[in-house]
């Protein structure tokens, strides 16, 4: 019989919990209402214990090396709130509960949060691939693997999603969101809170998520990362808060602070986005975690003089709880006790980690059920999910006369070359949680598989990186002798993902130059392309036939690939992120807003102002016929609906998933609006010669307000275009 693990039902919970608790421990009856179990629980705590229980401390070897050790930490106590729980077996997480649950004098479960950004150990796309796939709902169903085998695993709780606004592909963490388009950020953001914390919280499948990073982050200057972000307050409504707005309304538990400095005030100090809009605004109840060490670093950025000070403008602001820099604990209680800091602004962070704490159903089954291995992890039902969203989220970039799909019968040769063919680690991706290479299909791999009718030869040319250029002869010798030739280049892992800013977005010289000694042997080449970032690939372009951008696709990255160079699946993917033309065209993103001059000039003298990829791009192996873009009437009202609808027909003679995106242009608003910006978007899968019509349900008040610099919605009457391709049609607001 298939084992499921059910919490267990609150009498079993008594037993194990030693009964409801002494009479009045009302905070120990699961039949209590939460705030009154939070009430009384916090009025039992003493100053340390509410101290520990907003602090975060790291149980198991930092696997990260960003996450910077504390040169003075402090010794892990089972009183803490939370840990970072690095490991991946579950019964050492078990030890440290039991701890805290039956040896400190309360007995407060810890909550463990771990990384888990695109799969803990079923690995699947990376998040800005994920965006490309169009398929907010495929990313729930891949977000619920991640939570089901990350609880399973011993985690409660997520560090994702990543929902930063990113339009400087330099910087290495544009890898982690869903690109550089609010409204798609927003869509996927929901997806993601809804297939981790599934319906109930109190669930061994389910984790709480984490909103990241709040807020600004991807306007990090220049590319770098930790460093300022120069953000207006009409922007930060317009383009960085909406994913946040979103994911908190769909129920999100936790965001964590970022560690940008937000035009003066550090995210991680900012009383206007974590109190007045976050908590006051939106009405969130759940808590802020900091960075790892953003407190403390705001001595770094020049808002604090000491940890002192650094603790209270990150606590005061809305920090309920403190990453790993220990600020917390050696610095509140002193405060408290000077008269520097009102306890009450501590009792609410403790308030709030609480909350989450009962909401996960951690005080009735604080212990992670067993389970073995191969019933947590990679399941078959898993990697297929997977498998689909690394299919999903492959752009087709180029495909001159057709050459993708491979017809076998005329291709008999393939030749395989490239630093990615056999390489399994960078398919991965950054963040990418416990999954390992000896998990993933290397493209190898799945050629061999799915070609079995064809000779596959094999070179790797060269590495990712440096001069080594003595394998490029056998490259050569290998292409010449073949019908077709595969190239596969790309970016390491760790190219993209925190800290790791590129001042150019072209791939290494090594790599572009055995692109250049491949195609001079006339031989059609495919570029495939693993990558966490958009690149220059300008140069590339005209030497290639086709171009397939596979992303770091994850375990099944392989497969998915040979699935679709063989033509058993039809590539979907489109752009969620420009690809500029130049690295100096940086940044440049479609939803701009409409210049003075726009005809005429503005242009640069050396380069076009176009991209070369824009945001919304991509082929495939059929076409679409777009028939005419109709509205259900021109003239509405305030409050009114309407309905836009346009019929697509595939054209084409295989089966295809095509996406729809509506935008809407304002040509004149008292705050001025970008030239288009995405509304709403749907992909649908049509049969050759079948029809299906997209429609639009249209909300004016939803659809076509804006907010001003305060998030104040407004609807302002006059002209509005709403756009498919390059359709438009008017729409007056009376
Ligand atoms: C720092 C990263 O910025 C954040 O995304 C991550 O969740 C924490 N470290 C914990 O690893």
């Amino acid at each position: 019989m298939k084992r499921h693990f059910i919490w267990a039902a609150a009498l079993t919970v008594a037993i194990s919990m030693g009964s409801c608790g002494k009479k009045g421990e009302i905070y120990k009856d699961p039949n209590a209402n939460i705030e009154e179990r939070v009430e009384d629980l916090l009025s039992r705590m003493t100053l340390e214990e509410k101290v520990y229980q907003i602090s975060q401390q790291v149980l198991g070897f930092n696997d990260n090396m960003n996450n910077i050790e504390s040169l003075n930490p402090i010794p892990l106590d089972s009183k803490i709130g939370s840990v970072i729980y690095m490991g991946t077996d579950y019964k050492y997480r078990n030890e440290f509960q039991k701890k805290a649950v039956e040896e400190t004098r309360l007995g407060i479960p810890v909550i463990f949060g771990y990384d888990v950004i695109h799969g803990y150990r079923s690995v699947y796309p990376i998040p800005l691939a994920m965006g490309c796939s169009w398929n907010p709902g495929l990313l729930q169903e891949c977000t619920k693997v991640a939570a089901q085998e990350a609880r399973m695993s011993g985690i409660d709780w997520v560090f994702s999603p990543m929902i930063d606004v990113a339009r400087d592909p330099r910087w290495g963490r544009i890898a982690e969101g869903f690109g550089e388009d609010p409204y798609t950020a927003s869509q996927f953001a929901v997806a993601a809170v809804k297939g981790l914390q599934g319906d109930s919280l109190n669930s061994t499948k389910t984790v709480a998520s984490c909103l990241k990073h709040f807020v600004g982050y991807g306007a990090s200057e220049a590319g770098r990362d930790y460093v300022y972000s120069e953000i207006s307050d009409q922007t930060l409504w317009d383009t960085y808060l909406p994913p946040y707005q979103a994911a908190v309304k769909a129920g999100a538990q936790t965001l964590m602070s970022a560690f940008n400095d937000i035009s003066g005030t550090p995210a991680s100090a900012n009383h206007y986005t974590m109190t007045t809009v976050l908590r006051d605004q939106w009405k969130f109840d759940g808590f802020v975690v900091s960075d790892w060490g953003a407190v403390t670093q705001l001595i770094n950025q020049g808002a604090a003089a000491d940890n002192a000070e650094a603790a209270i403008r990150a606590l005061t602001a809305g920090v309920d709880m403190d990453m790993t820099d220990g600020v917390y604990i050696r610095e509140l209680e002193k405060l408290v006790n000077d008269g520097k800091l009102d306890i009450k602004v501590i009792d609410e962070a403790v308030r709030r980690v609480l909350r989450v704490k009962f909401r996960l159903g951690l005080f009735e089954n604080p212990y992670t059920p067993d389970s073995k291995d191969e019933e947590r992890w990679l399941l078959p039902a898993s990697k297929e999910i997977i498998q689909k969203a690394a299919e999903e989220s492959v752009v087709l970039l180029k495909n001159e006369n057709e050459l993708l799909p491979l017809s076998t019968d005329k291709v008999k040769r393939i030749a395989l070359i490239g630093p990615m063919v056999q390489n399994a680690q960078d398919m991965l991706g950054s963040w990418n949680g416990h999954g390992l290479a000896s998990d993933v299909t290397t493209i190898y791999d799945a050629m061999k598989e799915e070609f079995k009718d064809a000779t596959l030869t094999y070179a790797q040319g060269c590495e990712q990186d440096g001069e080594d250029r003595s394998g490029f002869g056998l490259a050569v010798r290998t292409a010449s002798q073949a019908d077709v030739v595969i190239l596969c280049l790309g970016e390491k892992n760790g190219w993209s993902g925190e800290n790791a800013s590129r001042s150019t977005i072209l791939l290494p010289a090594v790599q572009r130059d055995l692109l250049d000694a491949v195609a001079r042997t006339g031989k059609p080449v495919v570029l495939v392309l693993n990558n966490g970032r958009p690149l220059e690939l300008v140069d590339m372009e005209p030497q290639v036939k086709a171009i397939v951008e596979l992303w770091q696709p994850g375990v099944t990255g392989g497969k998915a690939l040979a699935r679709i160079l063989s033509g058993a699946v039809n590539p979907s993917g489109k752009l969620c992120v420009t690809f500029p033309y130049t690295s100096g065209q940086i940044p440049i993103y479609y939803n701009r807003r409409n210049p003075a001059r726009e005809a005429t000039q503005g242009f640069y003298q050396d380069v076009t102002v176009e991209p070369l990829y824009p945001f919304g791009y991509g082929l495939s192996y059929t076409t679409f016929q777009y028939g005419k873009l109709k509205i259900s009437a021109d003239k509405v009202a305030a409050g009114g609906k309407l309905k836009a609808e346009i019929a697509v027909t595939n054209t084409g003679t295989r089966i295809g998933k095509e996406t729809v995106h509506w935008f809407i242009s304002d040509p004149a608003c008292m705050i001025t609006r970008p030239m288009k910006e995405l509304k709403y978007f749907e992909k649908a899968e049509l049969k050759p010669g079948e029809t299906k019509v997209f429609t639009w349900d249209i909300d004016v008040n939803r659809d076509f307000s804006y907010v001003d610099s305060d998030g104040t919605p407004f609807l302002e009457p006059g002209d509005i275009y709403i756009q498919v391709q390059d359709q438009k049609v008017k729409v007056t607001v009376e």
